[in-house]
């Protein structure tokens, strides 16, 4: 590390993670869903495992919420909500196949001390919406509704800058952009990390303009989803196989933990798919 790496520092987190027993392919709404390819549910379960065991090592708290058998995508909780100060803008699934999750995280949140707010328009939670400092950046394209950005800004009272996906692989914000630092001071910009591939132009150009210092990630480690992490500010959580995104992490001082999820990817999901941040709330 050279003398000007800055330092980083971890920031305790508390995520909310569902375990996949009862993950499986039976459908496909993403590129990377193939129900003809089998999956490995005991596989996809120690996986996860790992990537739990990962979080409660370096002090995060984690919540479950009860897996429900026919609905394999439960597992990918970052789409169960968008939460901050203790609200939760709860997900209006885009397809047939993943409405049924709705409830549960409904409830779920309920049960543990949020105020829910009912949404009125399609969005998939934290899949599309990242807290960036001040900012919610907001992914559309695929799945969320242009009107749910307005609506999210309305009931948060924030700014939200729209980005449009174009590459059907990277379907959901998550699986393109990485907000390194979740915790900042007011008026501060958080670093982030995204695949410039994965956005249109006037997207590109917004997110040049808002965050000079990005990291830009190559294709490769892109592909395979070495932007679908979690970060506490310090810790990053990526797939070992973005080589080129871990030692551009290493450069700027964060300390990659390698995670290694390639069941879940059959789903079309990775390590931030499996985590959603839930800020403020009672316990
Ligand atoms: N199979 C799920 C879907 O297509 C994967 C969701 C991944 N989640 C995410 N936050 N990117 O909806």
């Amino acid at each position: 590390m050279s003398p000007l790496t800055p330092a980083r520092t971890r920031q305790s987190r508390r995520y909310l993670m569902c375990r996949p027993e009862h993950f499986t392919v039976s459908y496909s709404i993403n590129p990377w869903m193939e129900p003809a390819k089998p999956t490995d549910t005991a596989l996809a379960v120690r996986q996860w495992q790992s990537l739990y065991e990962a979080y409660i090592a370096l002090g995060h708290e984690i919540e479950l919420i009860d897996p429900q058998p026919g609905l394999p995508d439960m597992v990918y909780t970052a789409n169960g909500g968008f939460v901050i100060d203790g609200v939760a803008y709860v997900p209006r699934f885009r397809y047939a196949e993943r409405q049924g999750e709705e409830q549960h995280f409904s409830r779920w949140f309920r049960e543990n001390g949020f105020r829910v707010v009912e949404p009125e328009h399609t969005n998939e939670g934290e899949g599309d919406f990242l807290l960036a400092g001040d900012v919610i950046l907001a992914g559309r394209g695929f799945r969320s509704a242009d009107d749910s950005h307005r609506e999210i800004a309305r009931v948060f009272d924030r700014e939200v800058v729209s980005l449009t996906l174009v590459d059907p692989r990277f379907y959901h914000l998550d699986t393109a952009l990485s907000v390194l630092d979740p915790v900042v001071a007011p008026g501060e910009t958080p670093t982030i990390a995204y695949l410039p591939g994965a956005f249109d132009d006037a997207s590109r150009a917004e997110l040049e303009r808002r965050f000079p210092d990005a990291i830009r990630v190559a294709d490769a480690d892109g592909a395979v989803f070495g932007l679908n992490s979690a970060s506490d500010g310090e810790n990053v959580f990526i797939s070992p196989r973005a080589t080129g995104f871990e030692a551009q992490l290493r450069e700027r001082g964060y300390t990659p933990q390698l995670v290694d999820l390639s069941e879940l990817l059959l789903g079309g999901g990775g390590i931030k798919c499996c985590t959603l941040e839930l800020r403020g709330g009672e316990r």
